[in-house]
């Protein structure tokens, strides 16, 4: 990080930290959080980018394909405070761009949400079918990835005043609540090493009031295949519950696994 960088961002910090609470305490009357959401363009990332532009945030909404990001375009039309860029979350130049180009820009919540699916690919399969090159692509997507983007853009969520790093993780990540389901190997490794990894972060942020929370959305019915299974929520009422944990995380919680609902996960 350039000097310039660097004093800028705790000229920032200097001047508006207020501690560690989810809401920002407003020094001044037009004060707007910024939020970056990774895999915006559907599902629970979509749905967050709506929530939060009706609360007047200030929205980097990332996604790895911004032509092909209508739903999103037309939402950013009708709001400036929503800004559509390109990240997919693999590449190296993509996280290093992004990291350049708001780099002074203070983060108050770096929402790591992009993942691949369970059933994408042919993740589907037993040990006699495992594809090795699907594992890989969904370590670096649910896992390696949403690390690189917290390591590049740490010091802009350091210079913020709400400090939150919120990771979309799965009970599939978790060797209690996940363990009923069959087969899904590489989804459920892979969310198990992204819970690891933000669990370990969570030691080194808390000293600069970083606070990393690993978030279980429910089984929420974004598309129609997990619409239809018994127990399923829907999108609005997943991230709505999100929003509410989210209000109401402390440093305290830094390194824990919460559900939508608010209460603590097994590892
Ligand atoms: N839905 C559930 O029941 C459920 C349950 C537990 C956990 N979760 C977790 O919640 C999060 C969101 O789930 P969802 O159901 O909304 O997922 P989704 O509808 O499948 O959307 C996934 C998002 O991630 C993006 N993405 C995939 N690969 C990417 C990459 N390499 N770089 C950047 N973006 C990438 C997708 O972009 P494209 O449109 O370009 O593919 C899409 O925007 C995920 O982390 C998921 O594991 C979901």
């Amino acid at each position: 990080m350039s000097i310039h960088r660097t004093a800028a961002l705790l000229l920032f910090a200097l001047f508006t930290s207020t501690g560690n609470t989810a809401e920002p305490s407003d020094n001044s009357a037009t004060y707007k959080p910024t939020v970056l959401i990774t895999g915006s363009n559907r599902g629970i990332g979509f749905e967050f980018v709506r929530r939060l532009a009706g609360r007047d945030w200030r929205i980097i909404a990332t996604t790895r394909n911004p032509d092909g990001a209508t739903t999103l375009a037309e939402l950013a039309a009708d709001d400036p405070d929503i800004i559509i860029e390109q990240l997919d979350v693999t590449s190296n130049e993509d996280i290093a761009a992004l990291a350049r180009k708001y780099s002074e820009q203070p983060i108050d919540i770096l929402l790591l949400n992009a993942a691949r699916g369970p059933g994408s690919g042919t993740a589907l399969s037993p040990l006699s079918r495992l594809d090795w090159d699907l594992a890989d692509s969904f370590f670096q997507v649910n896992a390696i990835g949403p690390m690189k983007v917290a390591q590049a853009l740490m010091e802009n969520v350091k210079a913020s005043q709400m400090k939150q790093v919120i990771v979309m993780s799965s009970d599939s990540g978790s060797f209690v609540a996940g363990s009923q389901l069959p087969i899904l190997y590489h989804y459920k490794a892979s969310k198990a090493a992204l819970n690891m990894y933000f669990h370990t972060l969570a030691f080194e942020t808390k000293k600069r009031g970083v606070t990393v929370v690993m978030l279980h959305p429910g089984l929420v019915g974004t598309n129609e295949q997990l619409a239809k299974m018994p127990g399923s929520i829907k999108t609005e009422a997943s991230v709505s519950q999100m929003l509410t944990v989210m209000d109401g995380l402390t440093l305290d919680d830094n390194g824990q696994f919460i559900s939508y609902e608010g209460e603590s996960m097994p590892w």
